[in-house]
């Protein structure tokens, strides 16, 4: 029995309810980036989570311009993955003891997300395409592209990071 679920009878409609959630997503990054920026210590990883939120808003933005297009309006449905991701990070941010251990920490949370994110982009971009919907599946191509190097920022800045947390008392 089926009481409040969305009904999704073909690959159009599965599409749009998963950028809904990728617009929820996207929103609890933006708010969750700050706290990590805030709590890193290494100049670099502060300097990358900072470019990213930038490039977060933007992602925000092409998702309400696909929605608006196709739907007239932007509904947002509670991503829960992501919820439970930006969780793990918040924990490794209140349980680590030291500031290099946390840095570590906070590059291994954003990663997942980044993973995530290029999952599920990847998978947008490919329905886009399917759907004959060249110019969304470039804006999601580019979204994709941008979470791809951040992903690439902080494995660069891991391995001196890692070290540190290793060298950590
Ligand atoms: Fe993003
Ligand atoms: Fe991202």
């Amino acid at each position: 029995m089926k009481f409040v679920s969305a009904n999704l009878e073909n690959l159009k409609e599965l599409y749009l309810d998963q950028l809904q959630h990728l617009h929820s997503a996207e929103t609890q990054i933006t708010e969750a980036l700050p706290k990590m920026i805030d709590k890193s210590t290494d100049p670099q990883l502060k300097q990358a989570l900072r470019t990213h939120l930038q490039e977060t808003q933007g992602h925000v933005a092409r998702l309400e311009r696909i929605l608006q297009h196709a739907v007239g309006r932007v509904d947002s449905k509670k991503n829960k993955g992501i919820a439970a991701l930006i969780t793990e990070g918040e924990d490794i941010i209140t349980d680590a003891n030291s500031e290099a251990v946390r840095d570590a920490g906070i590059i291994a949370a954003a990663q997942k997300v980044e993973h995530y994110e290029m999952a599920a982009y990847g998978t947008m971009r490919n329905f886009a395409e399917i759907l004959g919907l060249t110019q969304e599946a470039d804006l999601l191509e580019q979204t994709l592209e941008e979470e791809k190097h951040a992903d690439a920022v902080l494995t660069q800045i891991s391995d001196s990071a890692n070290t540190r947390a290793e060298k950590a008392a």
